[in-house]
């Protein structure tokens, strides 16, 4: 009996992702700070703030008015028409509310956007480093992820001949690129991205761009992929900038020809997005001016980390463009970047990521630190770093 019920229970292969290391690096902390010890936070990619007031009085109203009942399932028309106007805001660029999609974070956007672009077995390309979730996603829906190692020397992106280079040893149907990228925080010029863009689209590669930490760049305004073409898929997020991790709420911007198909996906799947999420979205585009206070925070942590850490030791870093990231080169002090950062967390009390979760290649030379948290925790971060370094 045991044995007909093992043989029926195997996990399938495609379930067979490899895990998210951030996760474990917070398990580890957690048992640190359960047993007395004070950790500072600096693994996991979210914002210490909480979602805006706007957001969280219209959820309140919105539980006090009565019931919440399933929404269409491309989102409340209110809330797409807003998404479309942040473009116009934004970006000075006209988007058709009915090319926007309400997902449950952009992780939800992601599974919507393989399915209805690619078929069970297209190759698509993502820059190593880069976030896991594209590769393992992919892998899960039986499409092949194709890694394309990046170099610091090229702000760690993807350019258009390399992308072709691999296409032309093997055919690519798609192509994942994001602009300010996690983990580097390294972002594209609009001249970079609009090249990469013209290759693929020239050479009959779909392009997904990852737009979740628009909003979050210091160096210069980040691009759009829309301001260079309509046929490319973006993915978006109330996640980073907007503070709303938990919600779980996220948008899609979405080629006219492919609407219908993620309209039957997101109704099979999900029938809609949760109704609340998108009340408080809605809500959240009224509080411009709080998020620009969060923003000006993670601007000065990062100048705290980038003036810090070459005195605490760790100097080989890009300046990090956008996003909330710093991806240090800690190959003078180790070979394993988990073994680092598992030592980092023990005798430093300082968590971060290590580069094998985004690079399984040479991500073994770097560790990601996250600089969403206090200010107080990265100055107290360098501290520890530089005396634990120091020996
Ligand atoms: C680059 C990137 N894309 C997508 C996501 C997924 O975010 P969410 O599903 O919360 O929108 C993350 C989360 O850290 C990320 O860093």
């Amino acid at each position: 009996m045991l044995d007909k019920a093992k043989a029926l229970l195997q996990p399938s292969r495609r379930s067979a992702v490899p895990p998210f290391m951030v996760m474990d690096v917070m398990a580890a902390a957690a048992r640190l700070e359960a047993q007395g010890r004070q950790i500072v936070h600096m693994e996991v990619g979210q914002p210490a703030a909480a979602a805006l007031s706007s957001a969280i009085a219209a959820a309140q109203a919105a539980l006090s008015s009565g019931p919440l009942g399933y929404t269409e399932a491309l989102g409340i028309p209110s809330l797409r028409h807003r998404i479309a106007r942040s473009y116009r805001e934004w970006h000075g660029l006209e988007i058709d509310p009915q090319r926007i999609v309400v997902t449950t974070g952009s992780s939800g956007g992601f599974i919507l956007a393989f399915l209805a672009a690619f078929e069970a077995g297209d190759r698509v390309a993502v820059a190593l480093p880069g976030y896991p979730p594209y590769r393992h996603i992919l892998s899960a829906l039986g499409c092949e992820p194709v890694g394309i190692e990046c170099a610091a020397e090229a702000r760690w992106s993807l350019a258009g001949e390399t992308l072709l280079r691999e296409h032309g040893a093997r055919p690519l149907k798609g192509v994942v690129v994001a602009s300010p990228a996690n983990p580097t925080g390294t972002m594209m010029s609009e001249k970079a991205l609009a090249d990469l863009i013209r290759c693929a689209e020239d050479a009959g590669i779909v392009v997904i761009s990852d737009e979740i930490y628009h909003g979050l760049d210091y160096a210069y305004p980040a691009t759009t992929a829309a301001r260079v073409s309509s046929d490319v898929i973006i993915v978006n997020s109330f996640s980073k900038y907007f503070c709303m991790t938990g919600w779980r709420i996220g948008w899609l911007v979405v080629p006219q020809a492919l609407v219908r198909s993620v309209e039957r996906l997101q109704q099979n799947l999900a029938i809609s997005v949760p109704t609340l999420s998108q009340i408080a979205a809605e809500a959240a585009f009224d509080g411009r001016a709080e998020l620009e206070d969060i923003k000006h925070g993670y601007q000065d942590n990062r100048r705290i980390l980038i003036e810090g850490l070459p005195e605490a030791g760790l100097n080989s870093f890009l300046p990090a463009d956008g996003a909330f990231y710093l991806y240090a080169d800690v190959s003078r002090f180790s070979s394993d970047s988990f073994a680092f950062a598992s030592r980092m967390l023990e005798e430093a009390g300082v968590a971060a990521t290590p580069g094998v979760d985004f690079d399984p290649i040479h991500g073994k030379n770097f560790i990601r630190l996250c600089y969403a948290g206090s200010r107080r925790d990265m100055t107290e971060a360098v501290t520890r770093i530089g005396s634990w370094l120091r020996g």
